[in-house]
């Protein structure tokens, strides 16, 4: 495939579940935490990739409020490598203007961890290009509770009037409201579950399950994934009458390899 296959739509945001990287690992012999170094790869040819295609928003979920219950040697080896890629990757955002962002209980992270993407976010900030959020310590129904939190001392500080609540007010709540939601959400390893993720921003995403582990998702792999989105037909809730009738097309909703 090439990436003349696919035409337009492209999704303007793109959410991706990483997943599979111990089982990339153990199918081969290898440590779980060989898959995780294998993985970073994959980040590095996907938003890249994203970055050349002009997309506006790319969402990795890197780490999940569960991912915490691991054995704590996995656990150590995935911050380091988070401290490492930042680190080295730094270059190769700027060089790429990308601008990155991260979501997720962020204060749950080993200082020199958290130290480096603070320090990376300021870096990329005038960036204009593709906005990469790593999603870290995250967890959907944490953001939902912890924007509950805010709002509930705005509530009591006079700031917010609970009269007045809907969808926007408390979306201003939520770690990064100004990204719009994910058009397009994409899950590697096969598995058919969301795991947590963005749980309001995915309400109207269309979902595309890949089997490959995500070592072995690359710029083809995506490609595939973005030619089945152009494919689709989304309604919002629209009857056929309302939106010209078209026919859901055949990949929709469908998984693929
Ligand atoms: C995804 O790969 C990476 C993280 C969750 C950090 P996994 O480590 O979940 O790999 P599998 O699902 O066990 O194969
Ligand atoms: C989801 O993968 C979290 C990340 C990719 C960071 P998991 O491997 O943790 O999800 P489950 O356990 O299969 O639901
Ligand atoms: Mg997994």
């Amino acid at each position: 495939m090439q990436p003349t296959d696919f035409k337009d739509p492209l999704p303007q945001h793109v959410a991706i579940i990483m997943d599979g990287n111990g089982r990339w690992a153990t199918e081969r012999g290898m440590s779980r935490v060989r898959g995780h170094v294998a993985g970073v790869q994959s980040v590095r040819e996907i938003t890249t990739e994203c970055a050349r295609l002009g997309l506006g928003s790319l969402t990795l979920y890197a780490f999940s409020v569960e991912n915490w219950k691991r054995p704590s040697t996995e656990v150590r080896y995935l911050m380091r490598l988070l401290r490492v890629f930042l680190r080295r990757e730094r270059k190769t955002l700027m060089k790429n203007n990308v601008r990155l962002r991260c979501i997720g209980r962020l204060h749950d992270l080993p200082a020199g961890a958290l130290k480096e993407l603070r320090r990376t976010e300021e870096m990329t900030r005038k960036n204009t290009g593709l906005v990469l959020r790593l999603a870290l310590s995250y967890g959907g129904r944490s953001e939902i509770s912890d924007a509950m939190q805010a709002y509930g001392r705005d509530v009591l500080a006079g700031q917010a009037d609970p009269e007045k609540v809907d969808e926007e007010s408390l979306r201003a709540y939520l770690y990064d409201p100004e990204t719009p939601d994910p058009d397009f959400i994409i899950r590697t390893a096969g598995e058919m579950r969301l795991s947590n993720f963005l749980l309001w921003q995915l309400s109207y995403a269309e979902l595309y399950v890949a089997d490959v582990c995500w070592p072995e998702f690359k710029k083809q792999a995506l490609w595939k994934a973005l030619a089945a989105f152009g494919e689709r037909h989304r309604k919002f809730g629209l009857s056929p009458e309302q939106d010209g009738g078209r026919k859901v097309s055949s990949s929709a909703g469908k998984t693929s390899s």
